[in-house]
Formats: structure tokens, C-alpha cells, sequence
């Protein structure tokens, strides 16, 4: 999705993705003068921090953890009870990536995968990451904390990719649960940035929910093929709501809502 929404962004000084995830929107852009990249999930953020500070040792335990079961099944254990640890950590690092890497999908609530191979060119992908994370400033803020702290401004570009309301209703996607009350402050929050100035995009699911609760913004429908998904999901062309309070230069693959046949 990434790849379409790129080209709808509005020129920034200041950057922030509030809901960070596998960052795949920071990846794919320009960096900003400034870079703020948060995400609640703190193995999220002790990857990103080990990544950029304990390189060698993660790249290192990564390489020499054995494909097993048994061990998917205790690191994601491990994870689930939310054990304890100090950031940054790169054998967490290791173990979250582990599971995520051989979870069927990507997605850690989901079985072993056996055929995938970790040890592929993981260097090469992690020096990368690492020359485009460097510089940023890493948050583990809950999202509303995050905007109070950094005082929305003209100049800013925030990036929300929240929870979807699918994730709610499922209550196993990510590690964090997020309730109809936080989709509803986080609306609040939206709000606060459009009154200070400050320019925004959402993404969300397709869902009338949504149209309600950002009706007096520009809501827009784009078209996605899922990439993680399996081959008979990824054939499937799927709708996803983008939510902006500026005016897109680039108009390339979107619809204002009410067009779409
Ligand atoms: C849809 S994912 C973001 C996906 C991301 N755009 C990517 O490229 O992978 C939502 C993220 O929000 C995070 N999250 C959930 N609740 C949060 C909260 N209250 N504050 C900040 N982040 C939160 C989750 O940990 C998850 O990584």
C-alpha cells in the first residue's frame, strides 16, 4: 500500500509515523529533516534500537538460532507473557524476529512456518534499515502521549496507521489490543493536529465506521492487493480508506469515496 500513498504525501519538514509497525510508509519515502517513528509494541521498538546499536550481536544470534519448532513455540511464549527486558536487547531482537519471520503470514499469532529460510541476506537488508533509521528519534509512546509531546505544527507530516477495526473485532493481531474507545480518541487526537496546523494522513479498513467518524475529512478509497497474504487472498483486490486533511498533488490511485463503483 505504501507504494501508492507515497506519492500523495504532502511536502514536511517534520515526519511522524505514530503507529510504526514494519514502517513500510518510512522505508519507501524520502527521510524528513526530522524523523519521529513511534510504536507502543516494545519489541517493535527494541528491534528498530537494536538494529541501529547493537547491530553485530543481533545480526550475529540471528544467524545461529536453529530452525525449530520447539523453539518458535517457546520465544513466542516468551513474548506473548510480555517477560521483562531492557532496551536495547538484541537476543530479544532475535527471538521477535524469529517468529515473526517463520509465523505463516508474518503474524505472530500464527502457526510455524517451516519454509522459510532466515538465513538469507540479512545484512544486507539490515544495513539498510539501520543508514535509514539512524538519525530518527525512536518513541514506545502510547499514541495520544506522542502527540501531546510533540505539539503538532505547520510543517508536519503525521503518518497513523492505527489498529484497523478488524483487529479489534479479532482481538489477535498485535500484541497491544485496541479497543472502540481508542479508535474514538484517536479520532480526537486527528482533530488536534488539523487544528494546530499540522497535516495528516490515515490509514484504515473500509468500513462504514469509519466514513462516519471522518466525515468532515477528505476521505478517499484506494485499491490494494495484500502482499503478505496467501496466493488466493493476493489475487483479490481489496478497498482501504486514506484520510487526509491536505490537498494531494499526485492524484494516482485514489477515488474520492462516494466514485467507486
Ligand atoms: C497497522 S500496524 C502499523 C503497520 C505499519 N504501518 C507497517 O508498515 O507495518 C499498527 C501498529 O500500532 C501499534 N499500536 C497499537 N496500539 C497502539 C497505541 N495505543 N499507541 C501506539 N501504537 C500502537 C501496534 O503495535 C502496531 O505495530
Amino acid at each position: 500500500m505504501s507504494r501508492k500513498l507515497v506519492p500523495l504525501l504532502p511536502s514536511h519538514d517534520r515526519y511522524i509515523e505514530v503507529f510504526a509497525g514494519g514502517l513500510s510508509m518510512f522505508f519507501r519515502k524520502h527521510r524528513a529533516r526530522w524523523n519521529v517513528l513511534n510504536d507502543i509494541d516494545n519489541n517493535i521498538i527494541n528491534l528498530y534500537i537494536s538494529v541501529i546499536e547493537r547491530y553485530d550481536e543481533l545480526i550475529d544470534k540471528l544467524f545461529w538460532i536453529p530452525k525449530s519448532r520447539k523453539l518458535f513455540l517457546n520465544f513466542r511464549e516468551e513474548i506473548k507473557e510480555g517477560k521483562e527486558f531492557e532496551i536495547p536487547d538484541p537476543y530479544q531482537a532475535a527471538k521477535y524476529l524469529y517468529c515473526i519471520r517463520f509465523s505463516f503470514n508474518k503474524m505472530i499469532h500464527t502457526p510455524f512456518s517451516m519454509n522459510k529460510d532466515m538465513k538469507k541476506a540479512y545484512d544486507e537488508e539490515f544495513r539498510y534499515s539501520r543508514a535509514k533509521i539512524g538519525g530518527a528519534t525512536i518513541e514506545n509512546l502510547d499514541f495520544e502521549d506522542l502527540i501531546n509531546r510533540y505539539k503538532p505544527a505547520e510543517g508536519d507530516l503525521w503518518y497513523l496507521d492505527p489498529p484497523y477495526f478488524v483487529a479489534t473485532d479479532r482481538k489477535d493481531y498485535y500484541m497491544n489490543s485496541f479497543s472502540i474507545e481508542d479508535h474514538y480518541r484517536l479520532k480526537e487526537c486527528v482533530d488536534m493536529i488539523d487544528e494546530n496546523g499540522g497535516q495528516f494522513m490515515v490509514s484504515y479498513d473500509h468500513r462504514p465506521e469509519v466514513e462516519e467518524l471522518y466525515k468532515e475529512y477528505d476521505i478517499r478509497t484506494i485499491n490494494i492487493h495484500y502482499s503478505g497474504a496467501t496466493g488466493e487472498a493476493r489475487k483479490k483486490e481489496r478497498k482501504e480508506y486514506v484520510i487526509i486533511n491536505y490537498a494531494p498533488i499526485s492524484q494516482i490511485g485514489l477515488f474520492k469515496s462516494k466514485e467507486v463503483t
